[in-house]
């Protein structure tokens, strides 16, 4: 069985990436994620307050609440500096592909940063894109001119692969992923899963909430990489909720060139991903499949368009 894949034009020897997240800030752990089977990873994001910062151009209203939590534990001084060594060591130790990632919000000189880590050597860079639309003032069009405008500024400067990774909160995602594809991305991630606060009733305090996922919310990753899959001609990541060999399989058999894991490694380990590989190499054998190409996106939602476009319990047969 052949598990190798080609994501973005990289090859990667299986599809299974480590996603961006604390699993991947130091080259240990890169090194770790790939001794532990990963075809590839995403390395922990770096954020725009943090270039910004550098930059002398960041004024303290406009930091992002979303980044204070992971900018608390990573530091701001020296970022770039600092990020640059990371890629740099960690791409040198392994013979996988290292992406950088990079949080934005908006386009602006951080921009530039993206030339810096393309002339270290990136492969490609993954932008971790997220506008919470709290501001009643912008609308969701404006909102998602913003992460237009990022991935149009972004591949004016770097001639690599992007991927834009999204949350899942769209009126318009068919549209706005194609929007997306002809501003220049490369590959859509779908979908992040963002810091999520909740409320301790007894402490009268605002907590952090349940910040690893659950299997089920794979479901929703799975219908959209499956309507997209037909949509779109660029590379389909799929993130969020997948948890072992059988999330694999059915990202993949949705349209998914790659799939990203976090939670399920920082519950149970890195060792989690060997048996997702061996149930992957295993159903492949059972079906008959000897490449990922024969099955990726068979299951998308051209051969199956009614069932990934339901969304009524019509005639529920829910068993009690
Ligand atoms: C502790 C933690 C840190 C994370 N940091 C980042 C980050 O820096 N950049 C990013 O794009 N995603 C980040 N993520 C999101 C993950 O990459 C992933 O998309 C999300 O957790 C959903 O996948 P999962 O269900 O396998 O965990 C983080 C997730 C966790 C749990």
């Amino acid at each position: 069985m052949d598990t190798s894949t080609t994501y973005m034009g990289m090859h990667l020897r299986n599809p299974l990436m480590v996603g961006s997240s604390g699993l991947t800030s130091t080259p240990e752990k890169v090194v770790a994620c790939r001794d532990a089977g990963a075809g590839a990873v995403v390395l922990k994001s770096i954020f725009e307050e943090q270039i910004e910062k550098e930059l002398g151009i960041m004024s303290g209203s406009s930091w992002y609440p979303e980044a204070t939590d992971y900018i608390g534990r990573y530091g701001m001084d020296n970022a770039t500096a600092k990020y640059l060594a990371l890629f740099r060591e960690a791409s040198d130790r392994v013979d996988i592909p290292v992406i950088p990632s990079i949080h934005c919000f908006g386009s602006g000189k951080w921009v530039d940063f993206a030339a810096g880590l393309q002339d270290a050597g990136a492969p490609a860079l993954e932008l971790n894109a997220f506008i919470l639309p709290s501001d009643p003032r912008k609308t969701g069009r404006e909102n998602e001119q913003s992460i237009l405008d990022i991935v149009s500024s972004i591949k004016k400067v770097v001639s690599i692969p992007v991927a834009v990774k999204l949350g899942n909160h769209f009126s318009g995602l068919s549209t706005f992923a194609g929007e997306l594809e002809a501003a220049g991305a490369d590959a859509l991630v779908l979908f992040n899963r963002f810091y999520m606060p909740d409320i301790d009733i007894e402490r009268m305090e605002v907590v952090p909430g349940a910040n690893l996922s659950n299997p089920q919310e794979a479901q929703t990753v799975t219908r959209w990489i499956s309507i997209l899959r037909p949509q779109l001609k660029c590379d389909l990541a799929a993130t969020t909720g997948i948890h072992d060999g059988p999330g694999l399989v059915k990202q993949i058999l949705a349209g998914a060139g790659a799939v990203q894991v976090c939670s399920v490694l920082y519950r149970n380990g890195l060792g989690a991903m060997a048996p997702m590989l061996t149930f992957l190499t295993d159903w492949m054998k059972r079906h008959g499949h000897r490449s990922i190409e024969s099955f990726l996106g068979s299951m998308a939602a051209t051969a199956n368009p009614a069932e990934f476009l339901r969304v009524q319990f019509m005639k529920a047969s829910l068993e009690q």
